[in-house]
């Protein structure tokens, strides 16, 4: 009896054996891992992470793709990062490519530690989950019904200046805007009081510390602490979510005061509304898309405004022609920002040559072709800004600072993506929008600057930031010695 156990025991051995060498045998001759597209996998494991962190925080992430695109191939070369192995599909036709096979080719995907942080948002949504989620969010982030809340931010802008800009000889611009975008959020999203926001803050900034790390859920490793900061987070919105059912039911809220009530009174097109834990994550999701977001934008402007001065001129003169056809003290509205182009023209050139957002990844669906190299299934593929944004032939004189790119048909299609674009382009453009430049107009009116540091250094960790939070010498503008509104909101 034994010895046939044991004869049995070796045939199983055997035919497990044969099935895992036809396996690999069959995987190595797949056509798709054949043909790949040139490039190098670096070290074991770690790939090319340690270069690509290297030049990220040197703030010139677009050495290392065009390094790469001249060595390999222009069109899409292959890298390792962060343990996995990726194709960089480069130029507005890899950007076109992957922009528009959401869902035939290639799916969204996020690293690990962000899914699992957001496990109920949009981020971890794919097909028509997706879509219908996007819809949800954007019938309150478009363009329609955001222009209600253009008084209301420029009510915010005006207080935050007035608290942490007035009065004051120096200030270190990065930490600071933090305190305008989050409390802007927060406001529009939440109806969340100022006095509870620095506790909100306060949690964010850890959650926004594991965000991008090992998703090790272990005491003492980032990403635990962001796990422990986000279940504190959702404590908070679920109390205030509760409350809200009950003002809305007692009629006490109103269904259009802000992005929560909004989502409680709004279904799909089938009649499905999003569940709480649903809502509370997407929240919680556009809480950290746009934080550092708009931050680094306006961070990036306020330093070039600082180096360059006739821009500066040209950008105040926009605005006090706003500010001269209103009545004194009166709130800014949706029909003013739309008169903020050349202001708008500014911040897109900015946003070419700094993007605060290197770019974004998708993931391979099934195995396809691409500029006839073959493409594996499950294969993680990377756009990036640093691939066109500084292309000669697409912008000329790409270094040069000049907002008149924008004007009449701007930039080649997919040559300019700091949004990214397709269906899983960026939800809160227009959001970004209004609150950069309300906060443009406000403070090009009341302070002119200069840079306390010369050249100081922008980073990627991962969006762009100053290396020194930019510190800037503030000169009170002589030309309007009272321009704050006497209509403040609160
Ligand atoms: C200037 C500021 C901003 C820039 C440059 C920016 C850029 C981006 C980029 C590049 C993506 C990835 C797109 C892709 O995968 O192709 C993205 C996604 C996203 N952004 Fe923004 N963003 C900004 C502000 C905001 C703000 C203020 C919000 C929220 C109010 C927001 C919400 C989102 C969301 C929810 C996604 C995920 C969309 C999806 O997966 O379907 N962003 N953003």
């Amino acid at each position: 009896m034994e010895e046939v156990a044991k004869l049995l025991a070796v045939l199983a051995l055997f035919v497990l054996s044969l099935h895992f060498i036809t396996k690999f045998l069959k995987l190595r001759n797949r056509p798709s891992l054949r043909h790949l597209p040139p490039g190098a996998s670096g070290w074991p494991v770690v790939g090319e992470t340690f270069e690509f962190r290297k030049r990220s925080l040197e703030g010139s992430p677009t050495r290392f793709i065009q390094e790469r695109m001249d060595k390999y191939d222009s069109r899409v070369f292959k890298t390792s990062l962060f343990g996995s192995l990726l194709a960089v599909l480069c130029g507005p036709a890899g950007h076109k490519f992957l922009f528009s096979n959401e869902n035939k080719n290639v799916q969204v995907w996020w690293p690990g530690s962000v899914r699992k942080l957001m496990s109920q948002s949009l981020v971890s949504r794919v097909g028509d989950e997706a879509k219908m989620t996007r819809k949800l969010l954007l019938s309150f982030l478009n363009a329609e019904t955001l222009r209600n809340f253009v008084p209301k931010m420029d009510s915010i802008a005006q207080r935050h200046i007035k608290t942490h800009w007035e009065g004051k000889v120096q200030v270190l611009v990065y930490p600071i805007i933090q305190l305008y975008t989050f409390e802007l959020a927060c406001c529009l999203f939440l109806s969340i009081e100022d006095s509870q926001v620095p506790n909100l803050s306060s949690l964010f900034d850890v959650f926004l510390k594991g965000i991008i790390a090992f998703p090790i859920n272990l005491p003492g490793a980032r990403f635990h602490r962001a796990m422990k900061a986000a279940d504190a987070i959702r404590k908070e919105i679920k109390m205030i979510l509760k409350k809200r059912k009950v003002n809305l039911e007692e009629k006490r809220a109103s269904p259009t005061q802000d992005l929560l009530s909004h989502l409680l009174v709004t279904s799909d097109a089938n009649g499905r509304f999003l569940s709480d834990m649903e809502i509370i994550d997407n929240i919680l999701l556009l809480l950290f898309a746009g934080h550092d977001t708009s931050r680094s934008v306006i961070s990036s402007v306020m330093n070039y405004l600082g180096q360059l001065p006739q821009v500066y001129e040209l950008v105040l003169k926009e605005q006090l022609e706003i500010s001269q056809g209103k009545e004194e003290g009166e709130l800014l509205r949706w029909e003013d920002v739309q008169k903020m182009k050349y202001t708008w023209n500014v911040v897109s050139e900015v946003m070419r040559l700094s993007p605060p957002v290197r770019g974004a990844y998708r993931e391979a669906i099934k195995d396809f072709t691409y500029a006839d190299y073959n493409i594996p299934k499950g294969w993680k593929l990377l756009w990036n800004t640093g691939s066109s944004h500084k292309d000669p032939t697409l912008f000329s004189n790409p270094e040069n600072f000049d907002p008149s790119r924008f004007e009449g048909e701007g930039p080649v299609p997919f040559s300019y993506v700091p949004f990214g674009g397709g269906p899983r382009m960026c939800l809160g453009q227009e959001f970004a929008r209004l609150e950069i430049l309300v906060f443009m107009h406000n403070i090009v009116k009341r302070f002119k600057w200069n840079l306390v540091l010369h050249d100081e250094k922008f980073k990627y960790d991962p969006l762009l930031e100053p290396e020194k939070g930019l510190p800037i010498q503030l000169q009170p503008s002589p030309l309007l010695p009272n321009t704050f509104s006497r209509h403040i909101i609160h």
